[in-house]
């Protein structure tokens, strides 16, 4: 991945270099995306987290708020956290786009998954997040973004919940909240105890990384 800065020096501030590429992103044609959206979904949260939580993009809701995850996915990924008494001020979110991806159908305009390019365009932002956070874990939700930070070949039915090391850093992916709201009976049952299991080994690493600190 590129990034539109080099990694960040010792005592830079972190909100500083991330407010800075926020703006950036703000005004950003790099792609066709900007040209529906109503607000760019930067990202939130505790820039000094050890944990980064990656989503696919943002949605309708998210596009007219400006902030990541606030519909019914946002909700459950807020009950997600808080089954390891997290909350997403503990962490710091974000999406592999930071544009809504959308298709016109039966006259309203329909949340679809971003493209290929789409995703290479915005990359070298959610490499810059990645430079400025410094993050020790990442938890990706769903198959985009576990493709996008992980690997190009990844299978989320296959390989969620396992841990792989990005140059040093603990990455794992489960599936996106929204995957699991689509659920129903068995289904829905074996999704929610998959992630619930996920994000109490995300937690464990959590805090073996806040003692090592300490
Ligand atoms: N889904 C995502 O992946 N990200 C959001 O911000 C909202 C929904």
């Amino acid at each position: 991945m590129d990034s539109l800065f080099d990694s960040l020096e010792e005592g830079e501030d972190r909100q500083e270099r991330l407010a800075e590429l926020a703006r950036q992103v703000s005004v950003c044609t790099r792609c066709d995306l900007a040209l529906n959206r109503t607000n760019t979904v930067f990202g939130t949260g505790d820039p000094y987290s050890p944990l980064m939580l990656v989503g696919e993009g943002p949605g309708e809701n998210e596009d007219a708020t400006g902030l990541p995850f606030v519909g019914r996915a946002g909700k459950l990924l807020d009950d997600i956290l808080a089954a390891v008494r997290l909350t997403r001020q503990d962490v710091y979110l974000t999406n592999i786009v930071k544009c809504r991806a959308a298709v016109q159908e039966g006259g309203r305009m329909k949340n679809r998954q971003p493209r290929a390019g789409e995703i290479k365009a915005c990359n070298p932002y959610l490499q810059g997040q990645l430079d400025a956070v410094k993050p020790e874990i990442i938890l990706c939700l769903g198959s985009p973004a576990a493709k996008t930070v992980i690997d190009r070949d990844f299978k989320i039915t296959r390989d969620r919940g396992k841990w792989y090391d990005l140059d040093g850093i603990k990455a794992m992916a489960t599936f996106h909240p929204a995957y699991v709201l689509r659920q129903r009976g068995e289904d829905l049952d074996m999704a929610k105890r998959a992630v619930w299991k996920d994000i109490q080994n995300v937690y464990a690493e959590y805090q073996r990384v806040l003692e090592a600190r300490e």
